[in-house]
Parts: C-alpha cells; sequence; structure tokens
C-alpha cells in the first residue's frame, strides 16, 4: 500500500492544495495531510480549526485522512508507516526552499522520497497568506479557498 504525506501550514487550505490533495489521491493509495504544529508561527486559525476546515473540504474523498503533527516530519511519516512526502511546487521561486527541505529530509531518513507536483495554472499565484490579506481587508475570496470554508474565514477574521 502506498502511502504519501502531504504536510503543510494549511493556515487556511486553499484550492491549490485540494487540488494537489485530489491529484496525490489518483495516485497513491492513502494521503495523509499532516498540519504542522508550528509553536514559533501563531496563525490565523488553531491547529484544531485548521484540521477542522480541511476535513470539511475532503470528506467525500474517500482515501484521505487528516491529522496534525510537531517536531519532525519524518517523525511522523515513520508513525505514519509512509515513505513518501507529497509537496506542490508554484513557481521558481518555491524551488529552492523545497530542495533544501527535501535534500535535509533525505538527509535524515534516506528511505525518504519527496515527490513534487506542479501547481495547476490556475493556482499558481495563490498562497494562504495571500488568502488571509485579501480576507482582512474584506477583498473577495472566491475560487481561491473551497466555498464552504469562505464564511469560517471571514468569521474568524472578525474576532481578531
Ligand atoms: O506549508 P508550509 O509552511 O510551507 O509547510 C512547511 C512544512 C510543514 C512542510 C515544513 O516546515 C516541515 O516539514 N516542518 C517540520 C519540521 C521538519 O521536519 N524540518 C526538517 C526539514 S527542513
Amino acid at each position: 500500500m502506498k502511502i504519501a504525506v502531504y504536510p503543510g501550514s494549511f493556515d487556511p487550505i486553499t484550492n491549490g492544495h485540494l487540488d494537489i490533495i485530489k491529484r496525490a489521491c489518483k495516485v497513491f493509495d492513502k494521503v495523509i495531510i499532516g498540519v504542522l504544529v508550528n509553536p514559533n508561527k501563531a496563525g490565523l486559525f488553531t491547529i484544531d480549526e485548521r484540521v477542522e476546515l480541511i476535513t470539511k473540504v475532503v470528506k467525500n474523498i474517500p482515501n484521505v485522512e487528516v491529522e496534525s503533527f510537531s517536531g519532525l516530519l519524518i517523525n511522523f511519516m515513520k508513525k505514519k508507516e509512509s515513505k513518501i512526502i507529497i509537496k506542490g511546487l508554484r513557481a521558481v521561486s518555491d524551488f529552492e526552499y523545497e530542495l533544501q527541505m527535501s535534500l535535509m529530509n533525505k538527509k535524515l531518513d534516506p528511505e525518504i522520497e519527496t515527490v513534487f507536483m506542479m501547481t495547476s495554472a490556475i493556482n499558481s499565484f495563490l498562497s494562504s497568506s495571500a488568502v488571509k490579506q485579501v480576507a482582512i481587508f474584506d477583498g473577495c475570496i472566491k475560487d481561491l479557498v473551497p466555498d464552504e470554508i469562505i464564511p469560517c474565514i471571514f468569521k474568524k477574521i472578525k474576532e481578531l
């Protein structure tokens, strides 16, 4: 059984993430979405809220699981019995950072492979930070994130 882990901050999940998840689910038997608990980076949503939003948008995809993790990704992967990391690549600017992480993970565990999926062109400009900026200034985030989480994003921003 080919189990892949798709790690990230997902603060919040975007249509770019969802596209990668859907495509990865066709390639692997199971995709585990790993939401990083990062004590050094306060986000808009708490970790539990991020997991809840992701769970809501992937509910109809049968071979996906969502879980949070802290510490090293390779330790989470060991726990989940996975050797495959999935990452999405948008532009050349992503490459350097992703190469560094992929090589570091390989150094920590040589059996790990990182599989990169190119963004769909329509999502190539998308990031969680850009979505938050637009939403904070009351801009339109339709087509940037799944429709069902738009009200949750605006509600959360109003609580800030
Ligand atoms: O969505 P992001 O913030 O770009 O995701 C980054 C993430 C979660 C993939 C990365 O920060 C990560 O794997 N963190 C866990 C710590 C770790 O294993 N570091 C070693 C690789 S440099």
